[in-house]
């Protein structure tokens, strides 16, 4: 999809990846609304792309819907609906409180459907539309602690998928982004700790992975991987899964013994 002049909400654009794809996509002639609970984040983005600053809480249904509704009297109506907010914890099964689960299955999952309700309809009457996800490799593959948030990130690409080929031939294209590790306030330290040295990948930076959803939308392309690693990781756990696992839990042994595990907060 050609992105110049078409109306893209991007949730979770204050900051990091949402924020390099604010200004990417706005490079390429979009109207860009920057969706955030940072109302302060939200309007230093919007008025740097010359966009729409849209606070918004997405653990809230009902203020999903006024999102929406904001920016189609805003810009007009969501042509392309990134869904790239995310929260995590760091949290395993026994440290997590049910809030942290349930928050996160909210904002990294829900979001997404009710955000995608009250854009598809209209979508599907154009005939045309595009719908982006933020997972993560947590989602693929999945990640060490971080227990709802691998689990919810899992959940968003099935949703995605599940998209993907349900409205393919009705004109609605779906790509969705599974990073490694990303310099964002999100990594935060877990940049310099043994998680990221061994499992999150070489670090990208946000204009980095920008470039790479641009690159996605224009071809129309599913799956986007910030490294090739990524698909090495990918082919390892599916040609062996029990191996894969006996790796994976090599890997936590290390962590546990580690001085700093630096486990992420995503
Ligand atoms: N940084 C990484 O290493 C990494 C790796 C894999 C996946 N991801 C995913 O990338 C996406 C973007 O994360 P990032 O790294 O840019 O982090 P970030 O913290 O820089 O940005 C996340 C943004 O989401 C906003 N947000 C959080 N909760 C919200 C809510 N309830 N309503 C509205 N906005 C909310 C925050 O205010 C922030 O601006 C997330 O889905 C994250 O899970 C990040």
């Amino acid at each position: 999809m050609d992105l110049n002049g078409k109306v893209v909400a991007i949730t979770g654009a204050a900051s990091g990846i949402g924020e390099a794809c604010a200004h990417a996509f706005a490079a390429v002639g979009a109207k860009v609304a920057v969706v955030d609970i940072d109302e302060v984040g939200a309007v230093r983005v919007a008025s740097a792309v010359s966009g729409a600053a849209v606070p918004c809480d997405l653990g809230d249904p009902a203020a999903i819907s006024d999102m929406v509704a904001q920016i189609e009297a805003d810009l007009g109506p969501v042509e392309v609906l990134f869904n790239n907010a995310g929260i995590g914890s760091g949290a395993g099964l026994l440290t997590s409180s049910l809030d942290e689960w349930q928050r996160q299955w909210d904002v990294n999952l829900m979001s997404h459907v009710h955000a995608i309700r009250a854009v598809l309809p209209a979508m599907l009457e154009r005939g045309e539309g595009y719908l982006l996800h933020t997972a993560s490799m947590a989602g693929v593959l999945s990640s060490h602690g971080n227990l709802p948030y691998a689990v919810s990130k899992h959940a968003v690409v099935g949703l995605a998928e599940w998209l993907a080929f349900t409205y393919a031939h009705l004109g609605i294209r779906v790509s969705l982004l599974a990073p490694l590790a990303v310099r964002t306030p999100m990594l935060g330290d877990a940049a310099e700790g043994e998680w990221a040295s061994q499992a999150g990948g070489p670090i990208k930076e946000p204009t980095e992975v920008a470039q790479q959803v641009l690159d996605a939308i224009v071809a129309e392309r599913f799956l986007v991987l910030t490294d090739p690693i990524a698909q090495t990781w990918m082919e390892r756990k599916t040609a062996d899964p029990d191996r894969w696992l006996l790796g994976m839990n090599r890997l936590q042994q290390r962590l546990e013994g580690a001085e700093d595990a630096g486990l992420p907060q995503q």
